[in-house]
């Protein structure tokens, strides 16, 4: 989720979800950016992370895996390092002994502010969801307090594990579970660890191999879920028909992320195009938040209902008028009437959209933003503090009766149009780039939380339309941060054996009781490309976002 705001969609401190055998959710680290948090969290924040940066940690690591590379001439992966053939034939083996397509896969989520576990079987079927959220945790701070998150997690992790194992009837994890996939990067470094030292822990007191995970392709992954019955009877090759198949395009929108991918295959990707700044929804909380809305899980439902509501009360209203009084003459097609009256009935506000003269697919919603704080000064009178990103500019009480609402509305509208159009350009012009690569894509998978909002699903329904393609949108809950989407991660890498990682032994570090923040052996990738950038990307990322970077995920392993 963004910097500026990091919430989940609900309002509930404690979301669950679950499905039982009834026959049948960048970087994020950027968060710890002390601009962006208010003083005493700033200060708490930046003194707590660097005390745990794990920079040298990671170039240690690195060290290994060249030694890994060159010397015993092992078989190294993006996601995992096996040091010789017999270990990955082993892990491959591994998968496949234990339950076939009803193989159950535990998936471990802690890259945010969402500590998530889900099983899912090999085959699709989700045995088992638990989240539990921190919005009310990060609420009043106007972005996700890294040190905060992290207790968080440390203090929901083993309930949250523990509901997924339950709800699912899983007794004994040795015998029942094939695996355990654990988001790896990207994320807050702090956060990752809690996650991948739980996964490390049942690795090794079980058994199970282990599945890295990039939150990302996650994310892209998750479309591909079948929601398949238990111990299903499907023919082998039609289990390999996910619902988006490959090749495809992904749009993944949310307060963290905003990228186009090409999808080629698992651990196939093209970064197309990404944000050149901030995040769709980081500018949709921002602006919910100035406009005194609720954003309490994210200000993009608060902001999309007003939105809407100047659509239907103010704009319709008059165009209805409008109708009436524009006489139709005999030769003007209905399409042509429609557009003169929207012509003539149109919000007064209206704010550029943005890098219309690049022509790529890049994105950038920072100047959409500067545009919402001017206009706020400029027709509510209220003044915008930059530096305090907590701070509600316009007072949300008695919201009902104020008397500014229509422009609160106005602004809120005009906002949406802007970002909605800036999406529909470049996804349009990612779809015609890969036509004219001659891949042809099966669908448009559109994935994140901000994929909810029901204005950009229609608009980009018809940009799927214009160009023949089906558009695929996971469900609400499958797109924001949540453990199906890990779990599955897990499995489609399994099904390809690639870079799983063998149990972490049980007289490892990663079975300490005390709290000890250095003990993971499964690497961490804070910072992590989930692809190669296309050649004609040429757009550039704040240079604090491209620091330590690991190396793109890859097919390999
Ligand atoms: O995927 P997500 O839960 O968390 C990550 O960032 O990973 O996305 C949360 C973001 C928030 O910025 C929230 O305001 C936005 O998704 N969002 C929406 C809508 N619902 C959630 N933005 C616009 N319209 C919505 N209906
Ligand atoms: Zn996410």
């Amino acid at each position: 989720m963004s910097t500026a705001a990091v919430f989940a969609m609900y309002s509930s401190p404690f979301k669950s979800i679950v499905v039982l055998f009834s026959g049948g959710e960048f970087v994020r680290s950027r968060k710890a950016d002390s601009k962006r948090l208010p003083r005493g969290a700033a200060a708490l924040t930046a003194a707590r992370f660097s005390a745990s940066t794990t920079i040298e940690e990671e170039e240690e690591k690195e060290e290994q895996m060249k030694d890994l590379k060159f010397d015993q001439k092992g078989i190294v992966s993006d996601a995992g390092v096996y040091k010789t053939k017999e270990e990955k034939m082993f892990l491959q083996n591994a998968i496949q002994l234990k339950g076939g397509k009803n193989a159950l896969i535990l998936g471990i989520e802690t890259s945010c502010d969402d500590t998530a576990c889900a099983i899912v079987t090999k085959s699709g079927f989700v045995v088992s969801e638990a989240i539990k959220s921190q919005v009310s945790i990060h609420e009043n701070w106007g972005g996700v307090v890294p040190t905060l998150a992290k207790e968080a997690h440390q203090n929901a992790i083993d309930d949250v594990v523990e509901e997924c194992l339950r709800k699912a009837g899983v007794t004994d994890i040795g015998k029942q579970v094939s695996a355990v996939a654990v988001t790896v990067g990207p994320g807050l470094s702090m956060c990752l660890r809690v996650g991948v030292r739980k996964a490390q822990k049942i690795s090794g007191e079980y058994g199970i191999p282990i599945v890295p995970v990039h939150h990302m392709e996650a994310h892209c992954l998750v479309a591909r879920v079948k929601e398949e019955e238990w111990n299903s009877s499907r023919e082998e090759e039609e289990e390999e028909n996910g619902v988006a198949k490959f090749p495809f395009v992904a749009l993944l929108v949310s307060g963290g992320h905003n990228v186009l991918l090409k999808v080629e295959g698992v651990g196939r990707y093209t970064i197309l195009g990404q944000t050149l700044d901030d995040a769709i929804g980081e500018a949709y909380d921002k602006t919910a938040r100035l406009l005194g809305l609720p954003v309490g899980g994210g200000g993009g439902p608060a902001l999309e209902k007003l939105a809407k509501e100047y659509e239907e009360i103010v704009l319709e209203p008059r165009r209805e008028q409008a109708r009436k009084e524009i006489e139709q003459e005999a030769h003007i097609t209905d399409e042509v009437f429609e557009k003169i009256v929207r012509e003539k009935v149109k919000n007064p506000i209206r704010f550029t959209v943005p890098l219309r003269k690049r022509k790529t697919c890049d994105f950038s919603f920072a100047g959409l933003k500067t545009n919402v704080r001017l206009a706020i000064e400029k027709y509510l009178g209220a003044v915008v503090d930059e530096s305090k990103p907590e701070q509600k500019v316009l007072p949300s009480e008695n919201w009902d009766g104020i008397e500014n609402r229509e422009t609160r509305a106005a602004i809120a509208h005009a906002f949406q149009t802007a970002a909605v159009t800036h999406l529909e350009d470049r996804v349009s012009r990612a779809l015609e780039w890969v036509e004219s690569d001659g891949v042809s894509p099966t669908c448009l998978v559109v994935a994140g939380g901000v994929a909810s909002n029901q204005k950009i699903r229609k608009s980009l329904l018809q940009i799927g339309s214009n160009h023949s393609i089906d558009v695929v949108f996971p469900k609400p809950s499958w797109c924001t941060d949540n453990g199906v989407m890990v779990a599955w991660a897990g499995i489609e890498r399994l099904n390809l054996a690639l870079g799983v990682e063998k149990p972490v032994p049980r007289n490892s570090e990663a079975f300490r009781k005390d709290e000890k923040d250095r003990d993971v052996q499964v690497r961490l990738k804070p910072r992590w490309p989930l692809g190669e950038m296309d050649e004609r990307a040429i757009g550039e990322v704040k240079s604090s976002k491209v620091s330590k970077m690991a190396r793109p995920l890859g097919s390999s392993g």
